[in-house]
C-alpha cells in the first residue's frame, strides 16, 4: 500500500521505515531540505538502535524513499500519516502549529480518496479540526465530493526501543468513526495482526486520550515511587527494598516502578501537562495528574539539593563531573532531561562542570554551548580533580564502572547517584560519601 510519512523525526523515521519493512511502499516526506538530503546519503537525524539496518534496507529494496515535495507525494498515496512535531507551548498544551500546516497541505493535494491519519500525539478534538481544514480545502478546491477518512492511531514508542516497540506492539489502537476507514487500517496494518499482535478499534477521542492516558500512567507510578523515595529517606527505609515488595504483586507488576531523579523526554513531560490544560480549558479537575507533575519537578531538584546539602551555598570555584546527559539510556534525546536542568542551576553559581555521555554529547553542546562546561568523550576523562560525580542516566557503562579509578580520579571521594545505580553499603565500604534515592546516605 502507498504510504506519505509527513515528519522525519522519532516518531515519522521510525514508523516509515517499519511500515517499510512490513512491505508497503513509503515516501517520508520533511520540510526540511537538509533532513532530507541527509537520509538520502543514508544519515539518519536521529540516533534508534536498528533502525539505521532498517532504513538502508528498505532504501535498497525501493519501499522506503525520501521527499521534499509534500504535495506529489500525498497526491500519490492512500494513507497520509502525520508525525510531525508537537512541542509544549507556553501554557502547557500542544503547540499544533506543526500539524495543522501539514493537514493544509494535505488538503491542499489529495487527488483520491485518502486516509488521514494522526500517529502525532494530538489534543482531543483536534481531528475534529483536522477534518474541517480538509473540508475547507477540498471546497476551495472545487472538489466537495472527494472522500477522505480521518483516523487516529496515536505510537507507543519508547525512545531507545522505537523499532522493537512498532514492529513488536502490545496494541494497535486505531479510532475512527468510519468502518471504511477501519477496514483500511486492518489491511494495513495485517503483516502485524497475522503475527498475533491485537488491535483495538475505537471512536477517535478515545484513542486519542487511549495515548495520554497510558503516558499518564507510567507518569504517574514514576512520581509515585519518587514520593515513597522521599518517605523512605525520612524513616530509613529502602526504595529498592520497598519496589521489590510490591513489584511481586502481579496487579502491580514491576516495570514504570524505578524512584529516580525523575522522568524527561518529549513526551510524559508534554503529555501530563497537555491532558492538565486540555481537562482546565474544561473546567475539569486534574487533582492527580497536577501532583505528578508538581513530584516530578521537585524529583529533578534531588542532585542539585545533594551539591548544596554536602558543599554549602556557595558554590563558586566548585567543579563537579557528570555522567549521563540523555533524559534515559540508548537515546541521544536531551528533552527534559533532568541532567540539563541542573547542570544550568550549577553553573549559574559558578560551577565548572565536566560531562560525559555516550550519545547525548553533540545535542548536549547545542543546548548548554561553551561556558562552565566541559565535554569528554571519555567517561574517567571527566572526572579528573572534579570535587563530585553526579550520574543522571542509567548508561549501563556507569552501572559497571570502577569504583576504584573513579575513587582515585577524583579529587574527593563523592558520589551523587540519581538513578541508584550501585549498592549503598559498599559505597560505604568503599569510602564514598554516596548518596542515593529513597535509601540510606
Ligand atoms: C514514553 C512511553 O514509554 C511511550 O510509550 C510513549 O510512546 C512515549 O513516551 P519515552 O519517553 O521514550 O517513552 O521513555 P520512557 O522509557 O517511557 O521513560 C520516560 C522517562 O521516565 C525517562 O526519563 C526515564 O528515566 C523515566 N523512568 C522510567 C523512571 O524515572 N522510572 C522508571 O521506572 C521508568
Amino acid at each position: 500500500m502507498k504510504i506519505c510519512m509527513i515528519g522525519t523525526g522519532y516518531v515519522g523515521l521510525v514508523v516509515g521505515a517499519c511500515l517499510a519493512e512490513m512491505g508497503h511502499e513509503v515516501i517520508c516526506v520533511d520540510n526540511n531540505p537538509a533532513k532530507i538530503s541527509a537520509l538520502l546519503n543514508g544519515q539518519l537525524p536521529i540516533y534508534e538502535p536498528g533502525l539505521e539496518r532498517l532504513v538502508e534496507r528498505n532504501v535498497l529494496e525501493s519501499r522506503l524513499s525520501f521527499s521534499l515535495d509534500i504535495s506529489e507525494s500525498v497526491a500519490q498515496s492512500q494513507f497520509i500519516f502525520i508525525a510531525v512535531g508537537t512541542p509544549p507551548a507556553e501554557d502547557g498544551s500542544a503547540d499544533l502549529t506543526y500539524v495543522m500546516k501539514a493537514v493544509e497541505q494535505i488538503g491542499a493535494s489529495i487527488r483520491d480518496y485518502a486516509i488521514v491519519i494522526t500517529k502525532s500525539t494530538v489534543p482531543i478534538g483536534s481531528s475534529e479540526r483536522i477534518r474541517g481544514i480538509i473540508e475547507e480545502q477540498l471546497k476551495n478546491r472545487g472538489l466537495t465530493d472527494l472522500e477522505f477518512d480521518i483516523v487516529s492511531n496515536p505510537e507507543f514508542l519508547r525512545e531507545g526501543a522505537a523499532v522493537n516497540d512498532f514492529l513488536n506492539p502490545n496494541r494497535i489502537v486505531v479510532g475512527s468513526s468510519n468502518p471504511r476507514a477501519l477496514a483500511y487500517m486492518e489491511k494495513l496494518y495485517l503483516p502485524l495482526t497475522s503475527k498475533g499482535f491485537p488491535i483495538v478499534h475505537m471512536d477517535i477521542a478515545s484513542a486519542e486520550l487511549a495515548k495520554y492516558a497510558s503516558n499518564a500512567m507510567l507518569a504517574t507510578r514514576i512520581s509515585f515511587m519518587n514520593e515513597m523515595a522521599g518517605i523512605c529517606e525520612a524513616v530509613g527505609a529502602d526504595i529498592e527494598r520497598v519496589r521489590q515488595g510490591m513489584e511481586l504483586d502481579h496487579r502491580i507488576g514491576s516495570y514504570f516502578l524505578s524512584a529516580g531523579v525523575g522522568y524527561g523526554g518529549s513526551c510524559f513531560p508534554k503529555d501530563v501537562r497537555a491532558i492538565i490544560q486540555s481537562a482546565t480549558e474544561r473546567n475539569i479537575p486534574t487533582h492527580i495528574l497536577e501532583a505528578v507533575d508538581k513530584v516530578n519537578h521537585k524529583q529533578k531538584q534531588k542532585l542539585f539539593e545533594m551539591v548544596v546539602g554536602h558543599f554549602g551555598e556557595d558554590l563558586k570555584g566548585l567543579r563537579l563531573a557528570v555522567w549521563g546527559l540523555s533524559f534515559k539510556p540508548e537515546t541521544d534525546d536531551i528533552r527534559e532531561a533532568p541532567s540539563i536542568e541542573t547542570i544550568e542551576q550549577l553553573r549559574k553559581r559558578g560551577v565548572q562542570i565536566h560531562v560525559h555521555d555516550p550519545v547525548a554529547l553533540q545535542n548536549a553542546y547545542q543546548a548548554l554551548g561553551e561556558e562552565n562546561i566541559k565535554y569528554f568523550t571519555g567517561p574517567y576523562q571527566a572526572l579528573m580533580d572534579a570535587d563530585a560525580l553526579l550520574i543522571f542516566t542509567e548508561w549501563k557503562q556507569y552501572r559497571s564502572a570502577d569504583l576504584g579509578r573513579i575513587k582515585s580520579l577524583l579529587k574527593q571521594p563523592v558520589l551523587f547517584d540519581g538513578r541508584n545505580l550501585f549498592n549503598p553499603y559498599m559505597m560505604k565500604e568503599e569510602g564514598f560519601v554516596y548518596q542515593s534515592i529513597g535509601r540510606m546516605k
